[in-house]
Order: C-alpha cells, then structure tokens, then sequence
C-alpha cells in the first residue's frame, strides 16, 4: 500500500486532516456571519487545506481562485472567472433559468458579456480589451446578484492573494475585491497568503483598498498533542500499536512540526518495510536520506544569496538566534551592523527565516536548517 492518502505531499484531506478545531470554527463562523478572512502563514504550513476541509464540511457553495503562478492582471482575471463560472454552475436550478438571471444583470453593466454554454461548461466572456479590474468587479456582482435571487451562499477563495499586490494593475484589482467585498451578502471571501511582508502591505496599510476588510487568522504549526493523537491512530491502522514516546520526540524535533515536513518523513517510515513502528535509529536515517535527495535543490537555492546572507543563514542554523546585531557576533561573522540587518531584513522577506515572539529568529524550512548544519557545520 502506497501511505501518501495518509500523509499527502499536496492537501491534506478525510484521515490525512489533523486538527485545526480552532482555526476550522473561528473559519465556519466568518463564513456564517459573512466576515471576511484572511489566513497568514508561511509556505506549506496548511492555508489550503484548512479552507478546503472547512467548505467540505459546511457543504457551502465555493470556488477558488490560485494566484500562485499568476504573472499578470489577465492570468488573475482568468482564474477568479473561472471560479465565478464553478459556483453558477453548482447553483442548483436549470443552467439556461440561471444563464438568464446573469444575462439580465449584466444589462446594467458597462461592459458587454457573452454568457452561455460551451458544452457541458459555462462560458462568461468580457468584450475584448476590457480592464481586468472591472471585468472582475462585473464578475462577482453578477455572481452575488445571483446568489441573491436563489438565496444561497458561497466561499470565494482567493489563494496566495499577495501576488495581487506584486503586479503592475494589482491596486486597480484590489479595489475592485474591496468594493465587491464591502457589500456582499451571499458571498463570503476567504483571501489566503504566505508572504507576511507582502499581505502587511495589502491589508494593514491604510492607503491600500483592503485595509481593515478582513478578520485575520495566523496559521500556525500544529500542536504536538494534536499530532501524537493523529500519528498514534495512523500507526495502529499500519502496524497494530502506537509509536514510542521517544521516536515520536525525534519527528517533531527533526521536522520542527513542519507539516509539510511531518508528511514527507511520516510517509517514508509508513511505507519503509518495518514489521514495527519506526525507532530513533531509523526515523533519523530517513531525515538524513531526505536531505541528502534534496541537497543539490537546497544548494541551488543558496547560491542565489549573497555570501553575507548565507553566513547569517548558517549562523542561525547553528544556533546564533538572538542579538545580531551585537559585538561579539559582529565580530565572529565579520560584517558590519548595517550589513547584518541588510540581510537579515532580504532573508526574512524571502521566508527564509522569520522572527520569533521572544525576538530569536529562527529557520522557516527544517531541511534547510539540517543541511546547512551537515554540510556548513564548525563555520562559526
Ligand atoms: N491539518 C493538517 N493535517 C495534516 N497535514 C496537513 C494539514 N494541513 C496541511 N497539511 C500538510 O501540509 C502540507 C502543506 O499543506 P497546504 O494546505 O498545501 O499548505 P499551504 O496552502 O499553507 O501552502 C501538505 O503536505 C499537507 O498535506
Ligand atoms: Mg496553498
């Protein structure tokens, strides 16, 4: 048997879902209440599959629009209408009757649509040359507009929103989510993202047109008692008994609880040959196996930093978390002040490291931080 369904590189879905009670109602309760969210977190940590196990389990009406690789104003246009055309065609009436009612509204546009069916899809096209800002605003209007006259509700889920705020027209499209999403009553958006520095600027800046719109949930790692549920129920479906105290330690200080992470290595030792669950011994030899498939990745990334970047990324590594900026580590690392928070500053807007509560800063990817450690160790 192939454990990825228990541990999935992609979204965790049915038994691969651990946790997240809180985060799943405070989500249910927003979208009750028609609050719009948006849900931080760095890369991987499990923004998609928090929404996506949430709308399941409401059984809601919803579309999803990803920004990951959107590179321009047309590429958002087109996912966030194709997301528009997934919830009305889940409308639950005679495609032509809600074919009509969108015809109807966009006759009190100032853009001129061609809405109809290509096949078994929905086709919703803008006129040529429209700009993507206001195709978008038309979009979703004429999808709450609709939503009204059914009386249903739906999810709008825009995915690694930040890159919005990273294109040319992107203020043009945040303004138009902004005055769709201050009068909306049917829709409720869920706006998702992992650049902390990027998302700061587009919501919490008071000049941007998404200021104050959203409540604001921050993802965090999963709790260890969560987990230990969750891996103990999985290792008695595969070997009949839960895993050791100590090896289940040894994962969660590998990993750090990354969940992307907990997967990848939980997957190896689930689909490893052993009769028994997983011992330090091996649990260490699989980590150290992961790295070293990921070495030549992990060291192209690297090469793209300065030499002053990676020295404060290998001393982080190592255990410099606090007071960089000190004599002593100054001193050690041999740059000047201005120079460590130069790159500190460039590491932290890339993800690479993020600054804890009690001021240590510490090494988003685990793998990353094992690497540097095997392969730069003794530097400092
Ligand atoms: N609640 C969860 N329980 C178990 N694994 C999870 C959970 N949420 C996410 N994961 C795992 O973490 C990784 C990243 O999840 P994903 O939802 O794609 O994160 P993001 O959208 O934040 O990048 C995947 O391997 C996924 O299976
Ligand atoms: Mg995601």
């Amino acid at each position: 048997m192939n454990y990825e369904i228990y541990f999935p590189r992609g979204v965790a879905k049915g038994s691969a879902f651990c946790n997240r009670e809180n985060e799943r109602k405070r989500l249910i309760s927003n979208i009750r209440s028609r609050q719009h969210t948006l849900i931080m977190s760095p890369r991987r940590y499990g923004k998609t599959s928090l929404v996506k196990y949430a709308v399941k389990e409401m059984g809601i009406l919803y579309g999803e629009a990803d920004l990951f690789i959107a590179v321009d104003a047309e590429r958002i246009e087109q996912q966030i209408l194709t997301a528009v055309k997934k919830i009305i065609s889940e409308v639950s009436t005679s495609v032509e009757q809600v074919l009509e009612t969108i015809r109807q509204y966009f006759k009190k546009t100032s853009t001129r649509w061609t809405v109809g069916t290509q096949g078994i899809n929905i086709a919703l096209i803008p006129e040529n040359n429209q700009d993507p800002a206001i195709t978008i605003m038309e979009a979703l209007n004429a999808l709450e507009d609709l939503l009204s006259k059914k009386n249903m509700q739906a999810v709008f889920f825009i995915d690694e929103v930040q890159e919005i705020g990273e294109i040319a027209e992107g203020k043009g499209i945040e303004g138009a989510l902004r005055h769709v999403a201050q009068q909306t009553r049917f829709l409720s958006f869920i706006f998702s993202g992992s650049n902390r520095r990027l998302l700061a600027n587009m919501f919490f800046d008071k000049a941007r047109p998404l200021y104050k719109l959203c409540d604001r949930i921050i993802l965090e790692r999963i709790h260890e008692s969560a987990y230990i549920k969750h891996m103990n129920k999985l290792a008695r479906k595969r070997w009949g008994c839960d895993i050791d105290n100590d090896a289940l330690e040894t994962i969660f200080s590998l990993t750090e609880r990354h969940p992307f992470y907990i997967n990848g290595l939980c997957l190896h030792l689930w689909d490893a040959n052993y009769e028994r669950p997983p011992t330090i011994k091996d649990i260490h030899m699989y980590w150290t196996q992961m790295v070293k498939e990921e070495r030549q990745e992990i060291m192209r990334e690297l090469s793209a930093l300065s030499m002053g970047q990676r020295k404060i990324l290998i001393a982080i590594s190592e255990g410099h978390i606090r007071e960089l900026t000190g004599k002593a580590f100054l001193k050690q690392v041999n740059m000047t002040s201005s120079s460590v928070v130069e790159a500190v500053s460039v590491l932290e807007k890339r993800d690479y490291i993020e600054k804890l509560e009690n001021d240590t800063y510490h090494i988003i990817d685990p793998l990353v931080a094992t690497a540097l450690r095997l392969y730069y160790g003794d530097l400092f």
